[in-house]
Protein backbone atom coordinates (compact mmCIF):
# COMPACT_ATOMS: atom_id res chain seq x y z
CA UNK A 1 0.00 0.00 0.00
CA UNK A 2 1.73 3.05 -1.25
CA UNK A 3 0.10 5.86 1.15
CA UNK A 4 1.92 8.59 -0.71
CA UNK A 5 -0.43 8.03 -3.83
CA UNK A 6 -3.11 9.96 -5.26
CA UNK A 7 -5.80 8.42 -4.58
CA UNK A 8 -8.36 8.33 -7.55
CA UNK A 9 -11.83 6.88 -7.52
CA UNK A 10 -13.78 7.38 -11.09
CA UNK A 11 -17.84 7.34 -10.83
CA UNK A 12 -19.53 6.52 -13.83
CA UNK A 13 -23.16 7.63 -13.72
CA UNK A 14 -24.01 11.48 -12.16
CA UNK A 15 -27.20 10.61 -10.74
CA UNK A 16 -28.94 10.50 -7.64
CA UNK A 17 -26.70 7.42 -6.32
CA UNK A 18 -23.59 8.66 -8.17
CA UNK A 19 -23.51 12.13 -7.05
CA UNK A 20 -24.54 11.33 -3.30
CA UNK A 21 -21.58 9.21 -3.40
CA UNK A 22 -19.05 11.87 -4.85
CA UNK A 23 -21.24 14.47 -1.85
CA UNK A 24 -20.18 11.75 0.64
CA UNK A 25 -16.96 10.86 -0.55
CA UNK A 26 -15.58 14.20 -0.34
CA UNK A 27 -17.21 14.92 2.97
CA UNK A 28 -15.83 11.76 4.47
CA UNK A 29 -12.33 12.94 3.09
CA UNK A 30 -11.81 9.27 1.40
CA UNK A 31 -10.46 9.81 -1.74
CA UNK A 32 -7.66 12.96 -3.63
CA UNK A 33 -9.54 12.87 -6.33
CA UNK A 34 -12.96 11.98 -7.61
CA UNK A 35 -13.87 12.24 -11.14
CA UNK A 36 -17.45 12.12 -12.33
CA UNK A 37 -18.55 10.18 -16.00
CA UNK A 38 -22.13 11.10 -17.05
CA UNK A 39 -23.47 10.80 -20.60
CA UNK A 40 -25.45 13.98 -19.58
CA UNK A 41 -21.60 16.18 -19.67
CA UNK A 42 -23.38 19.11 -18.80
CA UNK A 43 -25.17 17.43 -15.58
CA UNK A 44 -21.62 15.86 -14.47
CA UNK A 45 -20.07 19.03 -14.99
CA UNK A 46 -22.47 21.23 -12.35
CA UNK A 47 -22.43 18.56 -10.06
CA UNK A 48 -18.61 19.15 -9.87
CA UNK A 49 -18.84 22.75 -9.63
CA UNK A 50 -21.13 22.20 -6.89
CA UNK A 51 -19.22 19.95 -4.93
CA UNK A 52 -16.03 22.27 -5.53
CA UNK A 53 -17.68 25.01 -3.96
CA UNK A 54 -17.53 23.22 -0.91
CA UNK A 55 -14.26 22.72 -0.81
CA UNK A 56 -13.40 25.26 1.24
CA UNK A 57 -15.10 22.90 4.10
CA UNK A 58 -13.64 19.73 3.22
CA UNK A 59 -10.32 18.02 3.35
CA UNK A 60 -8.06 18.54 0.29
CA UNK A 61 -9.69 17.34 -2.63
CA UNK A 62 -9.95 17.45 -6.43
CA UNK A 63 -13.17 16.28 -8.43
CA UNK A 64 -14.02 17.08 -11.78
CA UNK A 65 -16.11 16.23 -14.87
CA UNK A 66 -14.15 13.76 -16.53
CA UNK A 67 -13.94 10.79 -19.33
CA UNK A 68 -12.96 7.60 -19.99
CA UNK A 69 -9.16 8.23 -20.09
CA UNK A 70 -9.29 9.21 -16.27
CA UNK A 71 -9.54 5.54 -15.63
CA UNK A 72 -6.73 5.10 -16.92
CA UNK A 73 -4.49 6.30 -13.39
CA UNK A 74 -7.76 5.41 -11.39
CA UNK A 75 -7.41 3.12 -8.07
CA UNK A 76 -11.41 2.05 -8.44
CA UNK A 77 -13.76 2.60 -11.12
CA UNK A 78 -17.49 2.89 -9.70
CA UNK A 79 -20.81 1.89 -11.81
CA UNK A 80 -23.52 3.64 -10.65
CA UNK A 81 -25.06 4.45 -14.39
CA UNK A 82 -27.85 2.61 -15.08
CA UNK A 83 -32.34 2.90 -14.87
CA UNK A 84 -33.61 2.60 -11.68
CA UNK A 85 -36.55 1.33 -10.04
CA UNK A 86 -39.55 2.35 -10.60
CA UNK A 87 -42.77 2.01 -8.12
CA UNK A 88 -43.72 -1.37 -8.54
CA UNK A 89 -40.74 -2.56 -10.30
CA UNK A 90 -38.23 -5.06 -9.07
CA UNK A 91 -34.33 -5.01 -9.14
CA UNK A 92 -34.77 -7.94 -10.92
CA UNK A 93 -36.53 -6.29 -13.96
CA UNK A 94 -34.04 -4.32 -14.75
CA UNK A 95 -31.80 -6.80 -15.68
CA UNK A 96 -31.75 -6.91 -19.73
CA UNK A 97 -32.01 -2.81 -20.32
CA UNK A 98 -28.54 -2.49 -17.77
CA UNK A 99 -26.76 -5.14 -19.02
CA UNK A 100 -26.65 -3.94 -22.14
CA UNK A 101 -25.51 -0.19 -20.76
CA UNK A 102 -22.98 -1.75 -18.83
CA UNK A 103 -21.25 -4.02 -21.59
CA UNK A 104 -20.89 -0.20 -23.51
CA UNK A 105 -18.72 1.24 -20.16
CA UNK A 106 -17.43 -1.80 -19.18
CA UNK A 107 -15.83 -1.98 -22.24
CA UNK A 108 -14.68 2.12 -22.42
CA UNK A 109 -13.01 1.70 -19.10
CA UNK A 110 -10.79 -1.43 -19.97
CA UNK A 111 -10.20 0.22 -23.27
CA UNK A 112 -7.91 2.81 -21.69
CA UNK A 113 -6.08 0.37 -19.58
CA UNK A 114 -7.67 0.25 -16.56
CA UNK A 115 -5.77 -1.60 -13.72
CA UNK A 116 -7.89 -1.12 -10.67
CA UNK A 117 -10.96 -2.49 -9.04
CA UNK A 118 -14.21 -2.38 -10.08
CA UNK A 119 -17.13 -1.42 -7.65
CA UNK A 120 -20.39 -2.12 -9.25
CA UNK A 121 -23.86 -0.42 -7.88
CA UNK A 122 -26.58 -0.36 -10.30
CA UNK A 123 -29.55 -2.79 -9.87
CA UNK A 124 -29.64 -6.23 -10.16
CA UNK A 125 -26.27 -5.55 -8.40
CA UNK A 126 -25.69 -9.16 -8.54
CA UNK A 127 -26.23 -9.90 -12.07
CA UNK A 128 -24.46 -7.00 -13.00
CA UNK A 129 -21.38 -7.37 -11.04
CA UNK A 130 -21.26 -11.18 -13.08
CA UNK A 131 -21.38 -8.72 -16.05
CA UNK A 132 -18.76 -6.48 -15.40
CA UNK A 133 -16.54 -9.35 -14.64
CA UNK A 134 -17.32 -11.43 -17.57
CA UNK A 135 -17.04 -7.95 -19.99
CA UNK A 136 -13.89 -6.99 -18.06
CA UNK A 137 -12.02 -10.46 -18.25
CA UNK A 138 -11.17 -8.88 -14.97
CA UNK A 139 -9.67 -11.45 -12.02
CA UNK A 140 -12.88 -12.13 -10.21
CA UNK A 141 -11.52 -10.66 -6.87
CA UNK A 142 -11.01 -7.03 -8.39
CA UNK A 143 -14.78 -7.17 -9.37
CA UNK A 144 -17.25 -6.55 -6.51
CA UNK A 145 -20.49 -5.52 -6.05
CA UNK A 146 -22.31 -3.70 -3.18
CA UNK A 147 -24.08 -6.76 -2.57
CA UNK A 148 -26.30 -7.05 0.36
CA UNK A 149 -24.32 -4.06 2.27
CA UNK A 150 -27.00 -1.65 2.58
CA UNK A 151 -29.35 -4.33 3.77
CA UNK A 152 -27.18 -5.83 6.09
CA UNK A 153 -26.88 -2.29 7.59
CA UNK A 154 -30.63 -1.94 7.62
CA UNK A 155 -30.84 -5.25 9.42
CA UNK A 156 -28.32 -4.06 12.03
CA UNK A 157 -30.11 -0.75 12.32
CA UNK A 158 -33.11 -2.38 12.81
CA UNK A 159 -32.23 -4.75 14.98
CA UNK A 160 -30.54 -1.89 17.23
CA UNK A 161 -33.65 0.60 17.35
CA UNK A 162 -35.38 -2.82 18.33
CA UNK A 163 -33.29 -3.81 21.02
CA UNK A 164 -31.91 -0.18 21.77
CA UNK A 165 -28.59 -0.95 21.08
CA UNK A 166 -26.13 0.67 19.50
CA UNK A 167 -26.01 -0.74 15.50
CA UNK A 168 -22.25 -0.69 15.54
CA UNK A 169 -22.59 -3.72 17.87
CA UNK A 170 -25.46 -5.48 16.09
CA UNK A 171 -23.58 -8.18 14.09
CA UNK A 172 -25.95 -9.65 11.63
CA UNK A 173 -25.45 -10.46 7.81
CA UNK A 174 -27.82 -10.22 5.10
CA UNK A 175 -27.26 -12.89 2.38
CA UNK A 176 -27.85 -14.00 -1.04
CA UNK A 177 -29.48 -12.14 -3.88
CA UNK A 178 -29.82 -7.92 -3.33
CA UNK A 179 -33.16 -8.26 -3.85
CA UNK A 180 -36.85 -10.15 -2.72
CA UNK A 181 -34.88 -13.46 -2.24
CA UNK A 182 -32.28 -12.54 0.19
CA UNK A 183 -32.14 -14.54 3.57
CA UNK A 184 -31.70 -13.33 7.30
CA UNK A 185 -28.42 -15.00 9.15
CA UNK A 186 -30.18 -15.70 12.53
CA UNK A 187 -28.34 -18.50 13.29
CA UNK A 188 -24.98 -15.83 13.10
CA UNK A 189 -26.59 -12.97 14.54
CA UNK A 190 -25.28 -11.28 17.72
CA UNK A 191 -25.82 -8.53 20.56
CA UNK A 192 -22.71 -8.03 21.35
CA UNK A 193 -21.59 -12.03 21.49
CA UNK A 194 -25.12 -12.83 22.78
CA UNK A 195 -26.96 -14.80 19.66
CA UNK A 196 -30.86 -12.67 18.88
CA UNK A 197 -32.50 -15.25 19.36
CA UNK A 198 -31.30 -15.68 22.92
CA UNK A 199 -31.54 -11.74 23.95
CA UNK A 200 -34.90 -11.85 22.34
CA UNK A 201 -36.09 -14.32 25.12
CA UNK A 202 -33.96 -12.00 28.25
CA UNK A 203 -36.05 -9.02 27.13
CA UNK A 204 -39.41 -8.89 28.71
CA UNK A 205 -41.27 -6.32 26.27
CA UNK A 206 -39.83 -7.89 22.96
CA UNK A 207 -40.82 -11.31 21.01
CA UNK A 208 -39.28 -13.86 18.86
CA UNK A 209 -42.43 -13.23 16.28
CA UNK A 210 -41.50 -9.57 15.69
CA UNK A 211 -38.27 -10.40 14.60
CA UNK A 212 -39.79 -11.69 11.26
CA UNK A 213 -41.28 -8.47 10.68
CA UNK A 214 -37.74 -6.94 11.16
CA UNK A 215 -36.68 -8.75 8.64
CA UNK A 216 -39.57 -8.49 6.16
CA UNK A 217 -38.71 -4.34 6.93
CA UNK A 218 -35.32 -4.91 5.39
CA UNK A 219 -35.91 -6.73 2.93
CA UNK A 220 -38.94 -4.20 1.50
CA UNK A 221 -36.95 -1.18 2.66
CA UNK A 222 -36.25 0.13 -0.81
CA UNK A 223 -39.85 -0.10 -1.73
CA UNK A 224 -40.74 1.99 1.23
CA UNK A 225 -38.61 4.64 0.55
CA UNK A 226 -39.30 4.49 -3.34
CA UNK A 227 -42.59 5.15 -2.63
CA UNK A 228 -41.93 8.04 -0.31
CA UNK A 229 -39.66 9.96 -2.04
CA UNK A 230 -39.16 8.26 -5.85
CA UNK A 231 -35.37 6.68 -5.15
CA UNK A 232 -33.26 5.54 -2.80
CA UNK A 233 -29.75 6.95 -2.51
CA UNK A 234 -28.46 8.03 0.69
CA UNK A 235 -27.95 4.73 2.49
CA UNK A 236 -26.36 3.06 -0.95
CA UNK A 237 -23.83 5.96 -1.30
CA UNK A 238 -22.66 5.75 2.49
CA UNK A 239 -22.38 1.96 1.89
CA UNK A 240 -20.19 2.86 -0.94
CA UNK A 241 -17.79 4.91 0.90
CA UNK A 242 -17.84 2.40 3.46
CA UNK A 243 -16.48 0.00 0.76
CA UNK A 244 -14.15 2.42 -1.35
CA UNK A 245 -12.18 3.03 2.49
CA UNK A 246 -11.75 -0.31 2.87
CA UNK A 247 -10.54 -0.71 -0.33
CA UNK A 248 -8.29 2.58 -0.64
CA UNK A 249 -6.87 2.01 2.57
CA UNK A 250 -6.48 -1.66 2.29
CA UNK A 251 -8.53 -2.46 5.66
CA UNK A 252 -8.93 -6.46 5.50
CA UNK A 253 -12.91 -5.62 7.04
CA UNK A 254 -15.43 -7.71 6.93
CA UNK A 255 -18.04 -6.12 4.49
CA UNK A 256 -21.37 -8.07 3.30
CA UNK A 257 -20.69 -7.74 -0.59
CA UNK A 258 -21.61 -9.54 -3.94
CA UNK A 259 -18.70 -11.18 -4.44
CA UNK A 260 -17.78 -14.16 -6.57
CA UNK A 261 -18.45 -18.07 -5.57
CA UNK A 262 -15.92 -20.51 -6.71
CA UNK A 263 -17.06 -23.21 -4.67
CA UNK A 264 -17.66 -21.24 -1.56
CA UNK A 265 -21.17 -22.33 0.17
CA UNK A 266 -21.07 -25.31 -2.42
CA UNK A 267 -21.70 -22.36 -5.23
CA UNK A 268 -19.60 -21.97 -8.82
CA UNK A 269 -19.65 -19.24 -11.28
CA UNK A 270 -22.13 -16.45 -9.50
CA UNK A 271 -21.50 -13.56 -7.72
CA UNK A 272 -23.72 -13.03 -4.30
CA UNK A 273 -24.57 -11.82 -1.20
CA UNK A 274 -21.79 -12.81 0.91
CA UNK A 275 -19.49 -12.24 3.71
CA UNK A 276 -15.90 -11.43 2.82
CA UNK A 277 -12.81 -9.66 3.25
CA UNK A 278 -12.10 -6.71 1.33
CA UNK A 279 -8.89 -5.18 1.17
CA UNK A 280 -6.36 -3.02 -1.93
CA UNK A 281 -6.45 -6.24 -3.71
CA UNK A 282 -10.56 -6.34 -3.55
CA UNK A 283 -11.50 -9.41 -1.87
CA UNK A 284 -9.44 -11.35 -0.38
CA UNK A 285 -11.50 -14.01 1.23
CA UNK A 286 -15.09 -14.96 0.96
CA UNK A 287 -15.92 -15.86 4.77
CA UNK A 288 -18.03 -18.91 5.08
CA UNK A 289 -20.63 -19.07 7.65
CA UNK A 290 -21.66 -22.22 9.01
CA UNK A 291 -25.69 -21.68 7.59
CA UNK A 292 -28.46 -23.77 9.21
CA UNK A 293 -30.53 -25.63 7.40
CA UNK A 294 -33.15 -23.33 6.62
CA UNK A 295 -30.79 -20.78 5.40
CA UNK A 296 -28.91 -22.94 3.07
CA UNK A 297 -32.27 -23.83 1.40
CA UNK A 298 -32.85 -20.11 1.17
CA UNK A 299 -29.28 -19.49 0.13
CA UNK A 300 -29.55 -21.75 -2.63
CA UNK A 301 -32.67 -20.60 -3.89
CA UNK A 302 -31.88 -16.60 -3.75
CA UNK A 303 -28.66 -18.32 -5.92
CA UNK A 304 -31.12 -19.88 -8.33
CA UNK A 305 -32.78 -16.49 -9.05
CA UNK A 306 -29.43 -14.70 -9.85
CA UNK A 307 -28.50 -17.38 -11.81
CA UNK A 308 -31.35 -17.37 -14.15
CA UNK A 309 -31.27 -13.82 -14.75
CA UNK A 310 -27.48 -14.71 -15.67
CA UNK A 311 -28.34 -17.29 -18.15
CA UNK A 312 -30.17 -14.75 -19.98
CA UNK A 313 -27.38 -12.21 -20.15
CA UNK A 314 -25.11 -14.74 -20.51
CA UNK A 315 -27.11 -18.08 -21.99
C1 LIG B 1 -31.67 -0.07 -2.27
C2 LIG B 1 -31.12 0.00 -3.67
C3 LIG B 1 -29.68 0.43 -3.65
O1 LIG B 1 -31.79 -1.19 -1.74
O2 LIG B 1 -31.23 -1.29 -4.35
O3 LIG B 1 -31.89 1.00 -1.69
Amino acid sequence: MDWNKTTRVVVIGAGFVGSSYAFAMLNQGVADEIVLIDLDRERAEGDAMDLNHGLPFTETARIWQGDYADCESADIVVITAGANQEPGETRMDLAGKNAKVFQSIVQQVTDHNFGGLFLVATNPVDVLTYATWKYSGFPSHRVIGSGTILDTARFRYLLGEYFNVDARNVHAHIMGEHGDTELPVWSHADIGGRPVRDYVNDRENADVSDLDDIFVNVRDAAYHVIQRKGATYYGIAMSLVRLTRAMLRDENAVLTISAYLDGEYGEQDIYTGVPAVVNASGVREVIELDLDETEKEQFRASNEVIRTANQTIFP
